[in-house]
């Protein structure tokens, strides 16, 4: 098991030395090492068991760093980095050699972000590397919020996981590229499509391709529970599922006729907020119930609503292991 801990000097020697640790975010936990060092990136792509084509974020402590490894930023990109950074909200810009291949699938674009997370912040301000990081979750299943939810799985495979609490926001980054100087959304996330549109104009939302992806990183396939997801209305999932063993994951409310310690409820009093930062949690919860299946629903589709909806949907979707 890996030691669960807060030395940031010890973690900072680990990557310098070409070691991945799992580092917390705002949104996430990642699993992260040496942006421009082939081999600590391909020593992420093995421990997450992920495939090369999908592609990773870089890290860094801000908008000076970033601009050592990208071409110059479009300016509505400068404008989002300026309003949200440090903050959940990765941008796809055009990268420089510094970043190798491995780190982009191949791709000429880069994402990158600056996180909101004390710990994170003071250990990438140490480095003279920004940090490759994906989820610290092995590849399709549920991204962790919490350190433990990385040494559950992750743990017999890294040196340490610097413990930096529970995530704030709980869903990942949102997503956001350009085409000249049109935005372009390919991923709902930490910060909301109106939030963006209030400060860039309108934009553009690429709905993501489950199997044969038009660019590398557009899989359906994340945030899968082990245990099948139904999705729906509850009322009437309820009485279509009486005769088997289920879970539930509901928005504001326990159900009357299930157990209670088999229903997590994501926020009492209808806090999207709360809802997001609890959201992966309550899944793995959900997962580890002796259920034969997780009835949920939606919650209103406004703000960071349309992040928790688009990771249910995700999750409901992968009957397979893909
Ligand atoms: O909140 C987050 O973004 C977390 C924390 C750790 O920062 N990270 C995260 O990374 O969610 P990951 O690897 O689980 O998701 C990264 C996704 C890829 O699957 C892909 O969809 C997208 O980012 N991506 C990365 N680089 C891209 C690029 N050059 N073009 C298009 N999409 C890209
Ligand atoms: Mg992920």
């Amino acid at each position: 098991m890996a030691p669960i801990g807060s030395d940031i000097l010890y973690v900072q020697r680990l990557l310098e030395a070409g070691s991945i640790v799992a580092i917390p975010t705002e949104t996430v936990y990642g699993l992260a090492g040496n942006a421009y060092d082939e081999t600590s990136v391909l020593k992420i792509f093995r421990t997450k068991r992920r495939p090369s084509f999908d592609p990773l974020i870089v890290h860094a402590s801000g908008l000076q760093q970033i601009q050592g490894f990208v071409k110059p930023l479009p300016s509505k990109a400068l404008k989002l980095a300026r309003r949200f950074w440090p903050g959940p909200l990765t941008l796809v810009l055009e990268k420089k050699s510094t970043i190798p291949d491995i780190v982009t699938a191949g791709l000429p674009s880069v994402g990158v972000r600056v996180p909101q997370h004390v710990l994170t912040l003071q250990l990438l301000r140490r480095l003279d590397f920004p940090l490759a990081a994906p989820s610290a979750n092995p590849f399709g299943y549920i991204s962790p919020t919490t350190p433990q939810h990385v040494q559950d799985q992750l743990g017999i495979h890294i040196p340490y996981i610097l413990d930096g609490g529970a995530c704030a926001v709980g869903v990942e980054s949102t997503i956001v590229g350009f085409d000249a100087e049109q935005p372009i959304l390919y991923r709902l996330g930490g910060v909301s499509l109106e939030a963006i549109e209030r400060t860039v104009g309108p934009v553009k939302v690429v709905h993501q391709a489950n199997n044969h992806p038009q660019a590398p990183g557009m899989l359906t396939s994340h945030y899968a529970p082990k245990n099948p997801l139904i999705l729906g209305k509850l009322p009437e999932l309820l009485a279509a599922y009486a005769t088997q063993q289920v879970g539930v994951l509901a928005f504001q409310q326990y159900r009357l006729g299930v157990v209670h310690n088999r229903q997590v409820v994501l926020s009492r009093t209808g806090n999207l907020e709360e809802a997001a930062q609890k959201l992966f949690a309550a899944l793995r919860t959900l997962d580890t119930l002796p259920v034969e299946i997780i009835l949920a629903e939606l919650v209103p589709s406004i703000g960071i609503g349309r992040a928790i909806n688009d990771r249910l949907k995700k999750a409901a979707t992968c009957r397979v292991r893909c």
